[in-house]
């Protein structure tokens, strides 16, 4: 057939293909290049900002688990940005690649997603972390109360985490996105659809995917009375 033979295609250590390092803007390929070091160092801040954030929810977590014998958290994923994406962010909004520049503009450098049991959790969780007197709140989305015409629903919040380093504190701008499982099972499979389309999705799915949303809602809704019931 047409298939490459097994071990043909380029790809260095990094993972990333050479065919898709090639397609790259020159000024993404050249910063990445000459930008090496200063990425590692702004990978580790990021990274050491999600450990905060994970372990704190961590904390209220087993604490919440130990106060009324019930686990509020599902999972908790979370992902740095790649140099790549990043400078593709900021050439897409004609920022320049300025490191202090790309850290207040581009707010989702480091990003947490926390999934929660029962839609009444992600409120409860959401209060708890932000209630924290060093996490500084900047901004709140709720596409809960308003969901996106598509049907997406999450609780988004951009927060300043401090990290203490040798050097002193540092405080590291995270996205955390609040969402039950049902929120988040739709919003999966839509970002999958999605990119088929590259972000040009025919209007007669759009409308199914908001129907599903719908049903997902619904589901969240009926487990939630479920819950309440049970817990009387
Ligand atoms: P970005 O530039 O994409 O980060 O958007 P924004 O700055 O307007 O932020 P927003 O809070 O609207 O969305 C940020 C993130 O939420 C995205 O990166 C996705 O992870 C998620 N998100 C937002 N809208 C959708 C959606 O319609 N579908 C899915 N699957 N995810 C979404
Ligand atoms: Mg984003």
């Amino acid at each position: 057939g047409d298939a490459p033979a097994p071990g043909s295609a380029l790809v260095p250590l990094s993972g990333t293909p050479v065919s898709d390092l090639t397609r790259l803007p020159p000024a993404v390929a050249q910063a990445l290049d000459t930008m090496r070091s200063e990425f590692e160092r702004f990978d580790l801040e990021y990274r050491s900002a999600l450990n905060q954030v994970e372990s704190r929810l961590e904390v209220l977590q087993d604490e919440f688990t130990h106060l009324h014998d019930y686990n509020p958290i599902e999972h908790i994923a979370t992902r740095v940005k790649s140099a790549q994406s990043i400078l593709r962010k900021a050439t897409a909004r004609g920022l320049t690649f300025d490191l202090d520049a790309l850290r207040t503009e581009i707010t989702d450098i480091a990003g947490a997603r926390v999934v929660v049991s029962f839609s009444a959790d992600v409120y409860r969780v959401f209060e708890l972390f932000t209630a924290q007197p060093d996490i500084e709140l900047l901004q709140v989305k709720d596409y809960i109360a308003e969901p996106k015409a598509n049907g997406y629903r999450s609780l988004h919040c951009i927060v300043h985490v401090p990290v203490h380093f040798s050097t002193g504190v540092k405080l590291v701008v995270v996205e955390v996105q609040f969402r039950t499982s049902a929120m988040d099972f739709w919003a999966s499979l839509e970002h999958k659809i999605n990119y088929k389309f590259d972000g040009d999705i025919p209007p007669h799915i759009v409308t199914e995917l908001t129907a599903a949303a719908d049903v997902a809602n619904e589901l969240d809704a009926r487990m939630e009375h479920l819950h309440r019931q049970v817990r009387m």
